[in-house]
């Protein structure tokens, strides 16, 4: 029997996810939703099923399996939290919400829901992490020392003024952080282990006037297991350089660049190469939606929540409002 699917919000990244319940063998797209209409229109055009302005419209009259939620981030947690509660399994879109109360309140509708729910940290699913981190978790590399990334890419005031709620803490919660830079936090804290305490600076260098929201950030965060980070992000650079990320072991060097290099302490040097994109996504998103999605769909049946829902996503949510807090003067918004 197939699944049956359906796609909130039919933006840019809403592709990704159209692409990938075509691939995935047992799902069928069964509806779509956007309230903008002609965005709707073209969604109902191009993939041929019914359309809804709403959400509860599109379960009531529908009742998919699963619902990809691809909206803005004030448009995450309470979507989300409507699908869990009416019984419809949910991939959502990172980050977890555009608050911190937001994302609280989906961890609890998460975990009084009979539903399933995975947010969108794909790339975990890479193969560079996923070898950085079966490398990590055997202790044959020794006590992790520290690690350190960067994320330079760059975003024009364009990128902005098409879709106005990415530079507004109303509609983006935050934004280079919230938006682009989230994975990368997400995957330091996924490797080297939780966040204590984070000390940090978020600023709009070269897009004050076009966004609220930053451009630009830094952190130094210490982790639970006494390792230290040091975390560098810009959407000013000149082009989408790769994600760096090097975690340095007391027997090695893990260093993230495309490819992963592990060079160890002997003078050994082994490399993992990223998979490459076909995909129609741009290639710095990541290439993993697709593996995220197909077993995400393969573990419907089990009793076992999925392994990056909620209470995951909210580590990296956390360590973002704290960098907030200490840069930003109070409005409520852009803190809780
Ligand atoms: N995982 C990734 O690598 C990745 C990459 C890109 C974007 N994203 C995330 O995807 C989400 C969407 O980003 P985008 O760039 O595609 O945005 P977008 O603005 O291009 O698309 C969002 C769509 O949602 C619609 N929408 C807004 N509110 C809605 C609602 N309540 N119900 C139904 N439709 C609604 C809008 O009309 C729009 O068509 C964001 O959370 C973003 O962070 C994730």
């Amino acid at each position: 029997m197939s699944t049956t699917a359906a796609v909130i919000g039919c933006g840019d990244v809403s592709a990704v996810h159209f692409e990938a319940v075509a691939k995935l063998d047992g799902a069928t797209l069964v509806a779509v939703c956007d309230s903008d209409p002609g965005r709707l229109a073209s969604a109902v055009a191009a993939y041929g099923v019914p359309g809804f302005a709403d959400h509860l419209a599109l379960i009531e009259a529908v009742r998919p399996d699963v619902v990809h939620i691809c909206t803005p981030h004030d448009q995450h947690a309470s979507v989300a939290a409507d699908c869990l509660e009416r019984g419809v399994n949910v991939i959502v879109e990172k980050p977890l919400a555009h608050t911190l109360a937001e994302g609280r309140r989906l961890v609890e509708a998460a975990s009084a829901a009979r539903a399933k729910i995975a947010v969108c940290f794909q790339n975990r699913y890479n193969a560079t992490s996923q070898a950085m981190h079966s490398l990590l978790s055997t202790g044959e590399l020794g006590a992790v020392v520290g690690a350190s990334a960067t994320v330079m890419w760059q975003r024009s005031a364009e990128y902005y003024q098409s879709r106005p709620w990415r530079g507004t803490w109303a509609g983006g919660g935050g934004g280079l952080m919230m938006n682009q830079a989230i994975h990368t936090v997400d995957l330091l804290q996924w490797l080297v282990g939780d966040v204590v305490t984070v000390s940090g600076n978020a600023s709009t260098r070269f897009l004050a006037g076009t966004i609220e929201v930053e451009d630009t950030a830094e952190f130094v965060a210490e982790h639970a297991n006494g390792a230290r980070s040091a975390f560098y992000a810009t959407l000013a650079n000149a082009f989408n350089a790769p994600v760096t990320l090097d975690v340095v072991t007391e027997k090695a060097v893990l260093s993230l660049r495309d490819d992963l290099t592990v060079t160890y302490a002997d003078g050994r040097v082994d490399v993992t190469p990223e998979r490459k994109s076909d995909s129609g996504g741009r290639s710095y998103w990541g290439v993993s939606h697709e593996l995220l999605i197909n077993d995400f769909y393969g573990r419907l049946d089990e009793a076992e929540t999925f392994w990056i829902g909620p209470a995951e996503a909210e580590k990296s949510l956390r360590i973002i409002k704290d960098i907030y807090r200490q840069s930003y003067p109070a409005p409520a918004h852009r803190m809780s």
